[in-house]
C-alpha cells in the first residue's frame, strides 16, 4: 500500500472495543496511516490516550471539534481518507448511518466520506438478529456500505450467539481490498447510460417505458467508488445523480445516441443500462393533438439501435457492456444480443419476476462474457449487482489491455 494512505477507523462502545487495537496495527503493519474518531461512549470504556498514543495523532471524541484556521475537522479528514472502517459498531452507529441522523462526529463524518465504508458490527445476538438491525444492514448495504459479518461465538453477554466481532485479521484484509478497489478504475473514463427515453407524439404526450434509471445509477456510483470518471447519460428519472458523477441529462433516443455518440471515443467502458424505446412516432406534433384527430391507430417506426451502432465502431481495447431485459429464454435470448451486437458482456436481467428488474431496488442478473462464462447473481440490492457487473468488467479490461 503507498505510504500516505489514510484510514480513519471509527470505535464505538462494544465490549470488544479493545479489539479495535489490532484492527488499527494490523492496518499500520500494511503500511497505512490511522485516524482514529471515538464515540463519547467508547472514550468512556478505553481511553483515547491509548489510541492517540498507537496512531500517533491524536483521536477525535465528540463533542464535535473544530480545527484550528476555520476549516471543519470531518470535511478535512473525510477527503483526505482512503477507507472508512468503523470496528466495532454498534446497532446504534448501524442505525445512525442507515438513517442518517447527524448527532456526533462518528455520524457526521459517515455523511461527508466518499471514500468506500467498511462495517464490523459487534453486539449482542438478539440486537444484531433483530428485524430493525438488519433491515439498516440492508440499508446500508444497498447505498454501498460494506460489512464483516460478525461471528458466533461466546458473547459478553455470557451467552453463545452470533454478534461477536469479527477477527481483527479479517478487518484488516477487507479493508485493505477495499482500499485497492478504491483506485482499480482510476484514470479510467466510464459512460453509464440509465433510465427510460421518451419518444413524444405531441408536446404532451409520450411512448415510454417503467425504468426509473436505479440500475444505471447504480452502476455509475459503483464506477465511482472505483476511482473512475464516470459520466451518466440519463434519460427522465426521479434520481439524484450520485456524487462527482458527471450527468448529462435527454429525453429522447436520439439525444441520448447522439450524446453517447460524442463521448463514446474516449470511453474505456461503455455501459448500457437505459431501457432505449425501440419505437418512435414518424412525427412529432408541434402542438397538442386533439382527441378527434385519433382514428384508434397510430403508426410507430423503428429507432436507431445505439448499442448496435456502438458494437460496429468500437475500439477494441474498450469494453463494452449491454442489458438484455427478457420475459422468456433469458440467457439463450442474452447471449444472442452479445453476438450480434458485438459485445463483450450482456447482463440479462429477468423483467417478469415480481420485485426486480423494472423500478426495483433489487436486481437478480446473469453477467455473461464473450465466452459464455456465466456469473448468476443472487437477488440483490442493485448497487451490490452493479459490484458484481464492475468484477466482471475489471477482469475483462485487464486481459484486454495486459
Ligand atoms: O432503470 P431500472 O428501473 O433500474 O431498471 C433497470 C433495467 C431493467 C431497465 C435495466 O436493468 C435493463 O435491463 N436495461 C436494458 C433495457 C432494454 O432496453 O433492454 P433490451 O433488451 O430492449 O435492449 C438491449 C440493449 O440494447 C440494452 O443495453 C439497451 O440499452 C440497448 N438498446 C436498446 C434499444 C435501442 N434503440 N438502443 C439501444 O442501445
Amino acid at each position: 500500500m503507498t505510504m500516505g494512505t489514510t484510514v480513519a477507523l471509527g470505535v464505538s462502545s462494544s465490549i470488544s472495543v479493545y479489539k479495535a487495537c489490532e484492527v488499527l496495527r494490523g492496518f499500520q503493519k500494511n503500511g497505512l496511516e490511522v485516524r482514529v474518531l471515538m464515540t463519547l461512549n467508547a472514550s468512556r470504556m478505553i481511553a483515547p490516550l491509548l489510541f492517540s498514543a498507537l496512531a500517533r495523532s491524536k483521536a477525535i471524541v465528540d463533542p464535535i471539534q473544530e480545527e484550528s484556521g476555520g476549516s471543519i475537522a470531518h470535511i478535512e479528514l473525510a477527503r483526505e481518507i482512503s477507507l472508512f472502517c468503523v470496528a466495532p459498531a454498534t446497532a446504534n452507529v448501524i442505525a445512525k448511518f442507515a438513517k442518517g441522523v447527524a448527532d456526533d462526529f462518528l455520524s457526521t463524518f459517515y455523511l461527508a466520506v466518499d471514500s468506500p465504508v467498511l462495517i464490523a458490527p459487534a453486539m449482542n445476538e438478539a440486537m444484531f438478529l433483530h428485524p430493525r438491525t438488519q433491515a439498516n444492514i440492508r440499508a446500508l448495504k444497498a447505498a454501498g456500505v460494506e460489512f464483516v459479518e460478525p461471528e458466533k461465538g461466546y458473547l459478553a453477554c455470557r451467552e453463545e450467539g452470533w454478534g461477536r466481532l469479527a477477527a481483527p485479521e479479517r478487518i484488516v484484509e477487507e479493508g485493505l481490498r477495499l482500499v485497492r478497489r478504491s483506485r482499480s478504475l482510476a484514470g479510467k473514463r466510464v459512460l453509464v447510460t440509465a433510465g427510460p427515453t421518451r419518444e413524444y407524439l405531441d408536446p404532451v404526450r409520450f411512448l415510454s417505458n417503467r425504468s426509473s434509471g436505479k440500475m444505471g445509477y447504480a452502476l455509475a456510483a459503483e464506477a465511482l467508488s472505483r476511482g473512475a470518471e464516470v459520466t451518466l447519460v440519463s434519460g427522465p428519472t426521479a434520481l439524484l445523480p450520485p456524487f462527482r458523477a458527471k450527468l448529462v441529462p435527454v429525453e429522447t433516443g436520439g439525444e441520448m445516441g447522439a450524446e453517447v455518440a460524442a463521448r463514446a471515443p474516449e470511453a474505456d467502458v461503455i455501459i448500457m443500462a437505459a431501457a432505449v424505446s425501440d419505437f418512435r412516432f414518424p412525427e412529432t406534433a408541434g402542438r397538442k393533438l386533439k382527441k378527434n384527430e385519433f382514428d384508434g391507430r397510430i403508426a410507430l417506426v423503428p429507432t436507431p439501435d445505439i448499442l448496435e451502432g456502438l458494437g460496429r465502431s468500437r475500439r477494441k481495447e474498450a469494453v463494452l457492456v449491454g442489458f438484455a431485459a427478457e420475459t422468456d429464454r433469458l440467457e439463450e435470448n442474452a447471449l444472442r444480443k452479445l453476438r450480434e451486437k458485438n459485445l463483450d458482456i450482456v447482463v440479462a436481467n429477468d423483467v417478469k419476476t415480481e420485485g426486480i428488474g423494472f423500478d426495483a431496488d433489487e436486481n437478480q442478473v446473469v453477467i455473461i462474457d464473450r465466452n459464455g462464462r456465466a456469473v448468476r447473481t443472487e437477488r440483490l440490492s442493485k448497487r451490490e449487482i452493479g459490484r458484481l457487473i464492475l468484477d466482471e468488467v475489471e477482469g475483462v479490461f485487464g486481459r484486454k489491455n495486459r
